[in-house]
Parts: structure tokens; C-alpha cells; sequence
């Protein structure tokens, strides 16, 4: 029997059109509409076009989805594509497969390890932070993601090596994600097939960016060396109860995406968070005030993390209000029931943190920028409401590594510099693989 959405009780989302479903909605207003979907139901159907996706979107399913019956599910259409460029990283793979990757990985991401990266964190940051000058106009998008990635990339690999494959992820960037985003919504897989201009594009990026991780694996494998990078511990690692080790094919997978998670992610938020500093003057003095305290000039480092305790509490905020993930999407692998109804196998599922984060119903004044909900002894929101790194066992393997990178980041601006947008008007959220801001030029004046 062929299964019918509409006998699970669930209202479809208006809007939808003949052929195309509701891309053109989402390709024409993609986050007024995944937030309007909480008032279509807890849970609502949309199509991609012939094809419908269930959209989760309460907390409480949401837990119910990630948490509780998180083994029921596996990544859904999005990461098929992700899969098909990059190989079957930790974000994308499933199953047993994943269980014994994250195992593998894990160690790269403990505390520890945490503590040795920040003294390169601290340093890169300093180092852009010191290259400005009074009165320069920064590309601050530009120059977070440049940072972001450099860290990542000087953790990850041997800094010869390092120089190089940045070199190689900076100039593709761009046309990688544009594709991942657009292939993920295209109404039908053979669009990806024809020999566009933009299709041939895409296939030279990705061609690139790939030869160049490959040939840094290879590189590492060959010189032996244990170097204390990310990227000498995967090819060493052994899992405890198999003894198995990881391919150089794995290897590679897992690289990219762990270049391409630690990287975008990171860098918006500082946009956000010097944007907010510039509009709000006394919380900008709080932090000015906080890390000039805490840190009289030095670089952070790890035992440091928990004293700036003003500045994660602005970190939270911009990872409510702008959390980049506007789509993320889950496929049932077995019949599951959510919200009382059943839903068969292959369900494809659809959630969104942008949207869930300002939802009013958890967060009063939801589009406000308020440090202050997160101040200690502010009633938290309940379970589910806010999980800016997922929650469950697909959990963010590098949030503590995230912070880290934040943190320093951060520090290293604020204790030298006040930074005012050259324009008016607020950055431009685009919606593109992740919700993104688009540049926000800054004219930095010493503090
Ligand atoms: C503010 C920064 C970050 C945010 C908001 C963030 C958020 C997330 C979220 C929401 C997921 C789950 C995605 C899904 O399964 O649908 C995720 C997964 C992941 N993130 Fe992050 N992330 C951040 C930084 C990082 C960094 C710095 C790294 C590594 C250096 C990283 C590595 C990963 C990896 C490898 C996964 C896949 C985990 C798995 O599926 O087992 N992330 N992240």
C-alpha cells in the first residue's frame, strides 16, 4: 500500500503548487516560511516538490525526534547530497558505521586536547586582531571565516601542510556550498545532471577541494609523523573494541567536513555578536569590562573559557537568535510514531534551530536581542527549546571546540578594538546551506 500523508491527521502547509510543492516558497522567502510552519501545526507536511517532508516543530517533538527515538532516524536528503561530494563523514554517515566513527574521533575533541588548540586559537586571533589598523574598514565576514578556518585548519594539519589546503577550501568555498544548498531543495536530482555552466562549476570546486585533502592525507600518512594534529591522530586511531583502524578515504571524508563544520558556523556569530556590541553600548562596556579583567591583556587561555562567563552569556544569545542551521532534515529508517500518528519508513523529516530558537512560546520577545535571558538565575527555557548544538546522539561533536574558538576570538577583538558597521542597516540573513550573514563592513577604532 502506497502511504498517503494526508490519513496521518497532519495539516500540509498552504502554498502548494502543482509539480514544484513548496520550493518556491522556500526558495523565494526560505525562513519567513520555515518559522510561519509553527502556525500550520506541531507538526505539518511540506513538498519538495512531488515529494512530502514532515516538518517537527515543537520542542518537545523535536526531543522526541533527536533524543528519545534518535536511533529510529537517520540524516536525511540534504546529507545524501553532502555524502555524494564529500564522502561519509561523521555529520553524514548512519548507523553502527557512525556509532564507531564518533568513537574514533571523539578523543581529537576532549578537553584536553581542547586546552593544547587554544594557545593556537589565542595566537591566530591576536595576529588578525593586530594586523588592523585605527580607522581601517574590515570585511568582518571575510576575515572571521578566514580566521575560523585557519584555526581549524592549523589544528587539524601539520602547518606546512596547513597553508595549502586553506589556500584551496578559501577559493572554493563559495561555489561548494551555493550547490549543496541548491541541490538539496531542487524538486528532482536530474537538474544536477545537466552540463550547466553552474553544475560545471560545482564539479571543479569539489574536484579541487578534494585533491587537496586527499593529498594532504596522503602527505601525513607518508611522513609517519605524530605531530599532535587532528589529522595524525585519525590516521592512528583504533577503535578500543575492533582494533580497526580508519581508511585514508575515511580519512579525507572526515576532514572535509570537519573543515567545513568548525569553520562557517563560528565565523557568523561573530558578525552577529560585534553587530549586536555596536547597536547596544552598555552591553558592549560589559564585555570591554569582562575581558579586560579577566585576561589585563594576555591571551585567554582554556581555564579562562569559564571565567568569561558575560561573554558566553552573548555567545548564547547570538546562537539563539541567529542560529545558522534554518534546515536540517532526518529520514525515518523504521515506522516511528511522533505526535500520536504513525509514519512508515523513509518518512523524511525536517527541522529547523533558526526557527525553534524564536519561537515565541519559548522565548518572550523572541526577535530582542537579551544577553540577559541567559544571566545566571534567568528561568531557563524548557527542555528542547534551546539546542544551538543539537542534542542526542548526533549531538556537536566540536561544541567545546566551537567555544574555544569563539571565546578567543572574541577576546582578542574586544580587548583592542570598537568596531562600527559602515552601514546602517542590519547584515542580510541569508538563507544559503547554513543561514548566513552577508558582509558587514566595519570600521575598527582602538578602544
Ligand atoms: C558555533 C559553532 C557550531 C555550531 C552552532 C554547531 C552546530 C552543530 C549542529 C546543530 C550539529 C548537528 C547537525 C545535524 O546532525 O543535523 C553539528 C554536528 C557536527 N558538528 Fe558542529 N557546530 C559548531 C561548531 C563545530 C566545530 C568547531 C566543529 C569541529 C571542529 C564541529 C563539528 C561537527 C561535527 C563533526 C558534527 C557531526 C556530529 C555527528 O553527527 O556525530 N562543529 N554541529
Amino acid at each position: 500500500m502506497t502511504f498517503n500523508p494526508h490519513d496521518a491527521a497532519v495539516p500540509t502547509a498552504p502554498g502548494r503548487m502543482p509539480v514544484l510543492g513548496h520550493v518556491p516558497q522556500l526558495l523565494r522567502r526560505p525562513l519567513p516560511f520555515m518559522q510561519s510552519l509553527r502556525t500550520v501545526g506541531d507538526l505539518a507536511w511540506i513538498y519538495l516538490g512531488p515529494k512530502p517532508v514532515l516538518c517537527v516543530n515543537t520542542p518537545d517533538l523535536l526531543h522526541r525526534m533527536l533524543v528519545t527515538d534518535g536511533r529510529k532516524y537517520d540524516q536525511g536528503k540534504y546529507f545524501d547530497k553532502i555524502r555524494e561530494t564529500f564522502g561519509n563523514g561523521l555529520p553524514v554517515s548512519n548507523g553502527e558505521f557512525h556509532q564507531r566513527q564518533r568513537r574514533l574521533i571523539q578523543p581529537a575533541f576532549h578537553r584536553e586536547r581542547i586546552a593544547e588548540y587554544v594557545e593556537t586559537m589565542a595566537a591566530s586571533a591576536d595576529a588578525m586582531a593586530a594586523s588592523w589598523r585605527p580607522g581601517q574598514e574590515v570585511p568582518l565576514k571575510q576575515e572571521a571565516l578566514t580566521l575560523m578556518l585557519s584555526m581549524v585548519a592549523k589544528t587539524l594539519f601539520a602547518a606546512d601542510v596547513s597553508d595549502r589546503v586553506q589556500a584551496e577550501v578559501r577559493r572554493s568555498w563559495t561555489t561548494v556550498l551555493k550547490g549543496l544548498a541548491w541541490r538539496s531543495m531542487a524538486p528532482t536530482d536530474a537538474l544536477e545532471k545537466l552540463p550547466t555552466p553552474g553544475n560545471r562549476r560545482y564539479e571543479r570546486a569539489t574536484g579541487r577541494m578534494r585533491a587537496a585533502v586527499i593529498g594532504a592525507v596522503a602527505e601525513q600518512r607518508d611522513s609517519g609523523k605524530q605531530d599532535g594534529s587532528l589529522l595524525s591522530m585519525l590516521l592512528a586511531a583504533r577503535d578500543a573494541e575492533t582494533g580497526e583502524g580508519m581508511s585514508e578515504e575515511q580519512v579525507a571524508a572526515e576532514i572535509f567536513l570537519i573543515l567545513f563544520a568548525g569553520t562557517e558556523t563560528a565565523g557568523f556569530m561573530m558578525v552577529w555578536l560585534f553587530y549586536q556590541l555596536s547597536r547596544n553600548p552598555e552591553i558592549a562596556a560589559r564585555l570591554y569590562d569582562e575581558v579586560d579583567g579577566v585576561l589585563a591583556g594576555r591571551s585567554p587561555r582554556i581555564e579562562d573559557l569559564g571565567r568569561l562567563t558575560y561573554t558566553r552569556q552573548l555567545l548564547t544569545e547570538c546562537l539563539r537568535l541567529y542560529h545558522p542551521g534554518w534546515m536540517f532534515m532526518r529520514r525515518a529508517n523504521t515506522e516511528v510514531e511522533l505526535g500520536g500518528h504513525l509514519f512508515p519508513r523513509g518518512t523524511e523529516t525536517l527541522f529547523s534551530l533558526y526557527a525553534l530558537h524564536r519561537d515565541p512560546r519559548s522565548f518572550p520577545d523572541p526577535l530582542r536581542f537579551d544577553p540577559e535571558r541567559w544571566a545566571p538565575g534567568a528561568p531557563q527555557p524548557m527542555e528542547g527549546a534551546y539546542i544551538p548544538f543539537l542534542s542526542g546522539k548526533r549531538q556537536c561533536i566540536g561544541d567545546g571546540y566551537a567555544w574555544a574558538q569563539m571565546t578567543a576570538t572574541v577576546a582578542a577583538i574586544a580587548s583592542r578594538w570598537r568596531l562600527t558597521p559602515v552601514s546602517d542597516r542590519p547584515p542580510r540573513e541569508l538563507p544559503q546551506a547554513l543561514m548566513c550573514p552577508d558582509e558587514a563592513r566595519m570600521v575598527v577604532t582602538a578602544r
